[in-house]
């Protein structure tokens, strides 16, 4: 088979696809054959060795993907060669196959085309616990999610709208981004470059909330927009840390957690994966149902083939991603 191999931790643009052996599925197993593949930030620092977690090399990156089954390892019930899945690994899905644990194989709904099946992956699970688990949220908050217009903040909008929040508030940097954010379900946007952002972004949400604040802060950015969401808040207000898109890693101001109740969290979503798989299925389960009842659509920016998969990456890395980029792999099947 093909698929983006990494001999040792570099820059992307020094790796390639290349021919590779076919894995073979183990106890638990099943292969898949690969048709779409989620591009995500972090498989730029998984290939780099920036990542909290190191694969062995030499190894393919790509954490999420859908495709059919093709084999099936000893101890595996209730799936079939051929099935339609979509797939959550640590490392492998940038290639024609891949192997993975049966616990992280999930069926596709009918008619739910591979690239919607792999852009369903890492981000909404990402943004599900963060709401649900690390966040708590409850039907009728206000959910202000920053970095709104990348993988993890349509995800974020979409979710906290169809799971019944009263006000989604989106921040964003720049017009294009906010039309994104805005088909994406945001009551309100507020724009997170510019002068005075602390009191400016506090104002913005309170006129938005009727002073309310926000109940919830989904952050994958970091800087300056963590500081200026920590203070646009409501009383007893839950801020869940998903990343640092911006580059730079915040230092929360105690203070502010002190004076109104706040909670502030952090989110390593594959520990969840791989501690409890079973809520890994529901929240699955969850988001292939709002998806199946027309209540959220990823938003697939690009289809960019696997080979081309640099393209992908630099897009993320140059902040030039909106919404999600998926690698189209193998015969292209339906
Ligand atoms: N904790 C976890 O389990 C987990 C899971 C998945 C991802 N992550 C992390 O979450 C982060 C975001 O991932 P993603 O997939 O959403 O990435 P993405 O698609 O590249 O989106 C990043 C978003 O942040 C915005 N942004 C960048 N710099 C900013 C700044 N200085 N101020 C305000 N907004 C800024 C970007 O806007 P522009 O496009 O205009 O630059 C974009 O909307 C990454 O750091 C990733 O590693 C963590």
């Amino acid at each position: 088979m093909k698929g983006v191999l990494v001999r040792e931790f570099r820059p992307f643009a020094e790796v390639e696809v290349t021919e590779m052996p076919d894995p073979s599925p183990g106890p638990g197993e099943v292969v898949v054959d690969v048709s779409a593949a989620e591009a995500n930030y972090p498989d730029i620092l998984v290939i780099e060795g920036k990542y909290q977690i190191k694969p062995p090399l030499p190894f393919s990156p790509g954490k999420a993907a859908a495709g059919r089954v093709s084999a099936i390892g000893p101890e595996v019930d209730g799936i079939r060669i051929g099935d339609r899945v979509a797939v959550q690994v640590e490392y492998g899905a940038y290639a024609e196959k891949v192997r993975v644990r049966a616990e992280s194989c999930f069926a596709m709904p009918d008619g739910m085309p591979f690239e919607k099946g792999a852009a369903l992956g890492l981000v909404y699970q990402t943004a599900w616990f963060a709401l649900k688990d690390r966040a708590g949220f409850k039907p009728g908050e206000v959910v202000l999610v920053l970095g709104a217009s990348g993988g993890i903040g349509v995800a974020a909008l979409q979710l906290a709208k169809a799971l019944g929040a009263k006000t989604v508030i989106a921040g964003v940097l720049g017009a294009p981004n906010a039309e994104v954010a805005r088909r994406a379900g945001a009551d309100h946007v507020v724009e997170l470059s510019g002068e005075d952002l602390r009191d400016r972004l506090r104002a913005e949400i309170s006129a938005a909330t009727d002073g309310h604040g926000a109940d919830i802060v989904i952050d994958p950015v970091g800087g300056e927009a963590n500081a200026a969401a920590l203070r646009a808040m409501a009383w007893c207000g839950r801020m869940v840390i998903i990343g640092f898109a911006s580059g730079e890693i915040p230092s929360i101001k105690a203070n502010y957690l002190l004076v109104k109740n706040i909670a502030v969290s952090g989110l390593q979503w594959s520990d969840y994966r791989d501690r409890t798989p079973e809520r890994v299925r529901e929240a699955q389960t969850e988001i292939f149902d709002l998806f199946s009842q027309g209540r959220l659509d990823p938003y697939v920016s690009r289809v960019v083939p696997l080979q081309r998969f640099h393209e992908a990456l630099a897009a993320l890395r140059d902040g030039q991603a909106q919404g999600k980029i998926i690698l189209s792999v193998g015969g292209g099947d339906t």
